[in-house]
């Protein structure tokens, strides 16, 4: 098969609205060969890319990681996916390691396959547990787009698909008093990334979470951190939420979880929303979430940022990134390695990727503010590897 043959294919069968935007921006990457912060062409191998999309946090640690790839392959030569209504060892280690993550306070897990599938159960539990209906989300945050979570989302993305469900409140993120009017003894949960990736990266004010909290727990709400993409390292700490002292009832994790390689998500509670579980075991089902594979592919992953040093590397090269691109014509929205330039004009982050793109960087714009570029390069990234991503920007943009 060649470039043409693929292209054509994916319009016939695949997407072709895609392909043709690809086309017109001459996108037109296919992945082949790819390891650690790098991938090549699969049809021209003298063209590569360093990616800094990383599929939102995904490649956290770099595509084809040794650790996470010699892990899957050890889970496949003894195991399948297993069945999911039986106990398996590697599925209950990782629980165990994930609740240690929280510091034991979220000792409930539950495993899906995507991070969508774990919004969706962290927001049924939510109901079930507190028998409210009322679901408050950010203006331009985004869970995903299966059911309950694609209904905490922009209307551009469900408005085609209504009805809308009830019970759904947006409010501009970043904005206490519109939460404040709009929490009330009904409301089951907020649900919110701390930093919102699709809608930019902007970084809450210091305040912010912790007034969010306060008024959940003062209405009786459950306060939700969705860490699809600010979790598992990429903020400098296990949890964005940690950098805020939170103490939210639910976490939710995939993406990088899957160490690029199975996926796997989970969603982390207390032991009283988890004993929602202990009358009704049978009424959440996922054939394959917390699959064997995954389960061992997510071992590897948090052996790998769990390791001594990790954090205060990804800290490290964050201030290395940020030092490289100062004087640059956008803001740099950053915390740890979660980084998205902000640039002044409407749609600048959508030419910025094509600029980067053709100067041999992947990187995607936000898609509910078209103005930031996200930006996130491999946890794994080396100071030397830093320094070839900084010249690249400061070419393209200096
Ligand atoms: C913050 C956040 N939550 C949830 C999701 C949904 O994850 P998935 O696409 O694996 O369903 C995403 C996906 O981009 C995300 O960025």
């Amino acid at each position: 098969m060649d470039r043409v043959e693929l292209f054509d294919l994916y319009t016939r069968h695949v997407n072709a609205g895609k392909i043709a935007v690809y086309e017109r921006f001459g996108l037109d990457a296919v992945i082949g060969e790819r390891t650690g912060i790098r991938f090549r062409d699969r049809f021209d191998p003298n063209r590569s890319w360093i990616n800094c999309h990383g599929n939102g946090g995904v490649f956290n640690l770099g595509h084809r990681h040794p650790r996470v790839v010699a892990a899957v392959e050890g889970s496949l030569a003894r195991e399948d996916i297993g069945n999911h209504h039986l106990p398996a060892p590697g599925r209950a280690v990782l629980a165990r390691r994930l609740a240690a993550t929280t510091g034991g306070r979220l000792p409930g897990v539950v495993f899906g396959v995507a991070g969508g599938e774990a919004v969706d159960l962290a927001l049924k539990v939510a109901r079930g547990a507190t028998g409210r209906q009322q679901i408050v989300s950010a203006v331009g945050g985004y869970h995903g787009h299966t059911g309950l979570a694609m209904a905490t989302g922009d209307p551009e993305y469900r408005d085609p698909f209504g009805p809308n469900l009830p019970g759904f409140t947006q409010v501009p993120f970043d904005d206490i008093d519109a939460l404040a009017a709009v929490v009330t003894d009904d409301t089951a949960a907020v649900i919110l990334e701390p930093i919102p990736a699709t809608l930019g990266m902007p970084i809450p004010s210091p305040g912010y979470l912790v007034a969010v909290q306060e008024i959940c727990r003062d209405l009786g709400a459950l306060f939700l951190v969705d860490e699809v993409q600010t979790g598992l390292g990429r903020t400098g700490r296990i949890w964005a939420y940690e950098h805020w002292d939170l103490e939210p009832d639910m976490v939710i994790t995939g993406k990088g979880l899957s160490g690029g390689v199975y996926p796997i998500s989970a969603t982390l509670m207390t032991r009283s929303l988890h004993s929602v579980f202990d009358q009704h075991p049978f009424i959440h089902v996922s054939t394959f979430g917390g699959a064997e594979p995954g389960c061992a592919a997510a071992l590897a992953v948090l052996d790998v940022i769990e390791a001594p040093g990790f954090l205060d590397h990804v800290a490290a090269i964050g201030r290395r990134l940020a030092a490289g691109l100062s004087g640059m014509p956008f803001e740099l929205r950053r915390l740890g390695m979660m980084m998205g330039f902000a640039f002044p004009a409407p749609d600048a982050g959508m030419l910025a990727a094509k600029l980067l793109f053709d100067a041999g960087v992947f990187a995607v714009y936000a898609n509910n503010d078209t103005s930031v570029l996200q930006f996130l390069p491999p946890l794994t990234t080396t100071e030397e590897e830093a320094d070839e991503i900084i010249g690249i920007v400061r070419s393209v943009f200096g």
